[in-house]
């Protein structure tokens, strides 16, 4: 478990390092002040458990027999993080790549239960929006608009994320060139980096 959330977390600075390095140093900072570490771990735990049952209703019915831990020549899909990075792929395997005939997941035998696909994506959707209320919400918004904020939308809450999110992205990108209530307000954090921002593009087109 230990491992797994320093992973995640790990893997949240990566990506929001990428593109912009000189964010690093910022978002460890914003993440303690916050207490931030202590929320990180229970979320973590609750997404573990709905990984928990997805790999059990699927991977390990489907894939594991090729993509599990000790097979080092596929990806291990066992590991959430796996999972979560390969997700688009993996459902163009188990759906698309069978009305091709190509690349089709698994490669023998019956394909993936509709059912279960469609589970799959709410799991995917879901472990994104998480992973975007850490790295993204968590480190440059919620100071201002978190759950207990009545004044300010609460930008925990992943309808109203979804409502309001032609202005989320006009606040974080044009509204900073027009002078028009950028978010976060000048002097009140860095701007959020282009990379998250693809990062949340990807998750809102997925729904
Ligand atoms: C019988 C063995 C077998 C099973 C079962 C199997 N795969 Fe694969 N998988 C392979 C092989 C071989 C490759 C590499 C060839 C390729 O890229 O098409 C691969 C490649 C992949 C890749 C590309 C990334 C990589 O690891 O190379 C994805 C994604 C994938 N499989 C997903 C799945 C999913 C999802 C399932 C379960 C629904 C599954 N596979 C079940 C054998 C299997
Ligand atoms: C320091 C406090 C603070 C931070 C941090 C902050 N906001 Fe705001 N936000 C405000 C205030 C104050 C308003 C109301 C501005 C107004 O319209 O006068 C607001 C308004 C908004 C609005 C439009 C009105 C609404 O609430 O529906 C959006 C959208 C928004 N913020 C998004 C964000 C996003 C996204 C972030 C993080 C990237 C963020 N804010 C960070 C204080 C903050």
């Amino acid at each position: 478990m230990k491992n797994q959330v320093t992973e995640f977390l790990f893997l949240a600075l990566l990506s929001s390092c990428g593109v912009n390095p000189d964010k690093s140093a910022l978002i460890f900072a914003s993440g303690s002040q916050s207490g931030a570490d202590q929320i990180q771990i229970n979320q973590s735990q609750e997404t573990d458990a709905a990984f928990l049952a997805i790999r059990k209703k699927l991977i390990d019915v489907s894939c594991i027999k090729c993509h599990s831990s000790t097979q080092k020549r596929h990806s291990d899909l066992t590991s959430r993080a796996v999972v979560l990075k390969n997700a688009d792929d993996m459902i163009y395997r188990m759906t698309d790549a069978w009305d091709i005939g190509v690349d089709n997941m698994p490669p023998k035998g019956n394909p993936v239960d509709p059912e279960i696909i469609k589970e799959f994506k709410v799991w995917k959707s879901d472990a994104q929006f998480a992973n975007l209320q850490k790295s993204l919400f968590e480190v440059s918004c919620l100071k201002c608009h978190g759950a207990g904020q009545t004044r300010h939308a609460n930008l925990t809450s992943k309808t109203i994320v979804i409502e309001k999110y032609d202005d989320i992205i006009y606040k974080v990108t044009k509204a900073f060139d027009e002078s028009n209530k950028p978010m976060p307000p000048v002097g009140k954090g860095k701007k959020v980096s282009p990379e998250l921002i693809k990062e949340l593009h990807k998750w809102k087109e997925s729904l």
